[in-house]
């Protein structure tokens, strides 16, 4: 999704900060990019269709040295992919860069044509920028101007604005989308995320909803939608972020992310030895149903936790796409508590569903990667995947960190419910604890996982097949190959193919088997396997179990108990997909069309 920074400074060079943040925040996802200055008291504006490579190229011989200035990278939402609708946008009074979405944008574009407004973009972003300039252009101070605007907008939106003739002044707007506001000596820095300006600034203020922030001669001031004003609170900024942006040696972000899953689940290991205490102290152990509502991976993670529930507790464990759960209107009551699980906090379906819930007076907690974010601000309470920050679109060490958290709390829920064999839940809890062991030796095996990456990318189809706890883990490796490699993957429950997908297996169709053979269902998977080779499919199984299929290839496992099987088979599945992405040369860590942070419905 769009990022967007604005920075006023005390030095003449805002150009090169704001163009080191744009970088920083390519990982949302974007396909244009843009920047403007304030350049003897005017605007100086440009934009390019591709990557902050192309920006830097664009103005390398163009004078942009300013003390003021915003940028944005843009992922289309309304509108074509050109320069006409890359951001910044500007008029002859102001120029902004804007993160979601102008709902009424349509009803406010009408209103402002009568009054003489010519649109030239296709974007709903021009509706805010004519209606902020028409304010100044009636003599309003900026600030009012805003204010005046904001009364008119509907959406979830985040935006940075710099005002021609007032080259110390900047405005920034959260209602819905991300921005923090930071400060060094030399700067004050508005972006969509605090990874991205953890080098220039030294504290930060997470704003809230509906927050106004005025940098006014490096003066920070906080104010509501009504102008009031409002107490800033700085939180010192962890110098440590700037490094784990870094690939460290790695080629890819998304191979980096792969490599430190031990580290993350040893973390988690630690820090939630006191799971326990936790849900005695939140009283979590009070409900009997539990609903899990998540997007993308992280609800693929939450469809592994319902096995956990159903297998480990008496709970009943509903889980949806949060997209689907916000209009669904559910009748939720005090007896339900709802788990929103969201590796970056922000994305909008999800708070959207969170925001449904607790209007409802249900008790909601989060599993975010990101502290400070917009789920973590609004859940009752959240529980951190502490897995540092995650630069790949394709989620791979937040989805192993949410399974793991997600398997202690619902092992120390059936602990204090007495409802599971104490013995079975030591023994999952010691072998969580040694996961790591085998977790390092799949990625030491990784140059076999590359091998046959090489045979499958010349497929154009793939089907993904697993049985209980290990169809999950089908869906999330389907996901996880068509998001970055662009084969078309589907995930099936093994048991389900010959109800409707064994018709698409042929010689030409890749299928990939996950089978743990300490699950009870193995030998049925293997059954389900044996009818796509007799329909000649190509088969990779991912499994434990040494077989000698003719045709089949093996990646072979280390053994591990069933319970464990959705975090150790994992692993393969997220290699295979970078591997063959890697051999399709796509661009893995930031696929097309895609976005870290989905900010927008
Ligand atoms: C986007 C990303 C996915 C991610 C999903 C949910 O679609 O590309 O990788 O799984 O959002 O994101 P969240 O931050 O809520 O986990």
């Amino acid at each position: 999704m769009c990022g967007i920074v604005g920075i006023a400074s005390k030095r003449q060079d805002v150009e090169n900060d704001i163009l080191n943040t744009l970088a920083n925040l390519e990982y949302r996802g974007y396909d244009s990019a843009g920047i403007a200055v304030l350049k003897n008291n005017n605007i100086l504006c440009k934009k390019v269709v591709g990557k902050i490579n192309d920006l830097r190229n664009l103005v390398s011989d163009v004078d942009l040295s300013s003390s003021i200035g915003i940028g944005h990278t843009r992922w289309a939402t309304h509108g074509a992919v050109n320069t006409l609708n890359a951001h910044p946008h500007f008029t002859e009074n102001i120029a902004l860069v804007h993160n979601g979405i102008i709902e009424n944008y349509d009803e406010i574009k009408s209103e402002l044509q009568k009054e003489g407004y010519v649109f030239k973009t296709e974007t709903d972003t021009e509706a805010i920028l004519f209606l902020i300039d028409k304010y100044i252009s009636k003599g309003l101070s900026p600030l009012d101007s805003v204010i005046n605007s904001l009364k008119h907008v509907v959406g979830a939106f985040a935006l940075a604005i710099i005002f021609k003739n007032y080259n110390d002044l900047m405005i920034g707007v959260k209602k819905g989308a991300p921005l923090v506001v930071g400060k060094s000596d030399n700067h004050v820095v508005i972006a969509s995320d605090v990874t991205s300006i953890s080098k220039i600034v030294d504290d930060v203020i997470y704003l809230k909803d509906e927050n106004i922030v005025q940098i006014k001669s490096s003066e920070i001031e906080l104010f509501d939608t009504k102008g009031n004003p409002i107490k800033a609170e700085f939180t010192k900024v962890q110098k440590s972020l700037s490094n784990d942006i870094n690939k460290n040696g790695y080629s890819h972000y998304m191979l980096k992310e792969i490599s430190e899953q031990p580290m993350v689940i040893e973390n988690l290991n630690s820090n939630y030895n006191n799971i326990i205490e936790i849900i005695n102290e939140q009283k979590l152990d009070i409900y009997k149903k539990i609903i899990i509502v998540a997007c993308g991976t992280s609800y693929y993670a939450g469809l592994v936790a319902k096995y956990w529930f159903e297998k480990f507790t008496t709970i009943d464990c509903m889980v949806y796409t949060a997209s689907e759960f916000c209009y669904l209107k559910k009748r939720l009551n005090k007896d339900y508590l709802v788990i929103c699980i969201s590796q970056s906090g922000e994305t909008a379906d999800t708070l959207a569903s969170l925001k449904y819930s607790k209007s409802l007076g249900v008790k909601t907690i989060g599993i975010v990667n990101v502290p400070k974010s917009s789920i973590d601000n609004e859940a009752d309470y959240c529980f951190y995947t502490f897995a540092g920050p995650e630069i790949g679109v394709a989620s791979t060490k937040c989805f192993t960190a949410q399974l793991t958290v997600l398997l202690k709390f619902i092992l120390g829920l059936a602990e204090i419910n007495n409802e599971t064999d104490h013995d079975l839940i030591s023994k999952i809890s010691y072998e969580l604890s040694s996961i790591n062991d085998k977790i390092n030796e799949v990625l030491s095996k990784q140059s076999l996982i590359a091998e046959l990456a090489e045979y499958c990318a010349k497929f154009k189809n793939a089907i993904y097949l697993g049985r209980q706890n290990a169809y999950p883990i089908a869906l999330e490796g389907a996901l996880k190959i068509k998001e970055i490699s662009y084969i078309h993957a589907e995930g099936y429950s093994a048991g389900e193919l010959k109800h409707g997908p064994l018709a698409l297996v042929d010689e030409n169709m890749l299928v990939v088997v996950i089978a743990n053979s300490t699950s009870e269902v193995y030998l049925k998977t293997i059954s389900n396997m044996e009818n796509v080779i007799a329909r000649n499919g190509n088969v990779i199984i991912i499994s434990d179990k040494k077989l000698d299929i003719k045709n089949v290839k093996q990646f072979v496992m280390p053994s591990i108990i069933d319970d464990l099987t959705p975090i150790l088979y994992a692993i393969p599945v997220q290699l295979l997909a970078f591997y063959v992405a890697k051999e399709k040369g796509t661009d893995i860590d930031k696929p097309r069309n895609l976005a870290k942070s989905v900010t927008v419905e």
